[in-house]
């Protein structure tokens, strides 16, 4: 990626850590990630977003679609919190807070299939849940923060089973963002051809 797009992405992180920052925690909490690598980490091994650098624009992504979800569907929930819990919900992709890195670079031949390894030493817990521990060691989070945070894969993950009954509007509210910015807005997918061809499809079937 172009070093002025990282730019941006780093001067928008900023601004967004700036509105949060005020609370409590957060400002040690933001270290402590950049410390173990928050603008370096992958978002993911080799989904979406896999190299260096991929997950702050990805928590940059999310959180912006987050605030623009927040003003149409939930404006007396704080800006504050929908900020705090789209920003920090894969925390856990930096470090499980005791010491390992998320992920491994692949140094092998097979790093162009997949650029990163899960390290396997880091705390066996998942991932939501650890983003969620993680930050509670730095912000005393809210009741309906702390479900937003640790179930924000929605249904994909079998925890879901857990909240299904009673899921908290700013748990729905995360976790759309995070699918929104990983399946359309990371792979490109709001250009018009895609809906071209899924109306061309459309016409084939009837
Ligand atoms: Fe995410």
């Amino acid at each position: 990626m172009p070093a002025s797009d990282m730019e941006k992405t780093l001067s928008d992180y900023r601004q967004l850590l700036a509105k949060i920052e005020g609370r409590k925690g957060v400002a040690n909490l933001a270290a402590y990630l950049e410390k173990h690598g928050l603008f370096k980490a992958p978002a993911s091994t080799k989904y979406h977003l896999c190299f260096e650098g991929g997950l702050i624009i990805h928590q940059v992504g999310v959180t912006k679609l987050a605030c623009k979800l927040r003003e149409l569907l939930l404006p007396d929930t704080s800006e504050e919190s929908v900020i705090l819990c789209a920003l920090y919900h894969d925390a856990h992709k930096v470090t499980d807070g005791y010491g390992h890195s998320t992920y491994d670079k692949n140094n092998t031949t097979t790093s162009e299939k997949q650029p990163y390894f899960w390290n396997t030493r880091q705390l066996n817990y998942s991932g939501g849940h650890k983003s969620a521990l993680l930050i509670s060691k730095f912000v005393d989070l809210t009741q309906d923060e702390v479900q937003a945070i640790a179930y924000h894969d929605g249904p994909y993950v079998p925890s879901w089973e857990d909240i299904k009954g009673d899921p908290y509007p700013l748990t729905l509210l995360v976790h759309y963002a995070d699918m929104w910015s990983t399946w359309v807005v990371e792979k490109g997918r709001t250009k018009k051809y895609e809906t071209t061809f899924l109306q061309d499809l459309k016409v084939e079937l009837f």
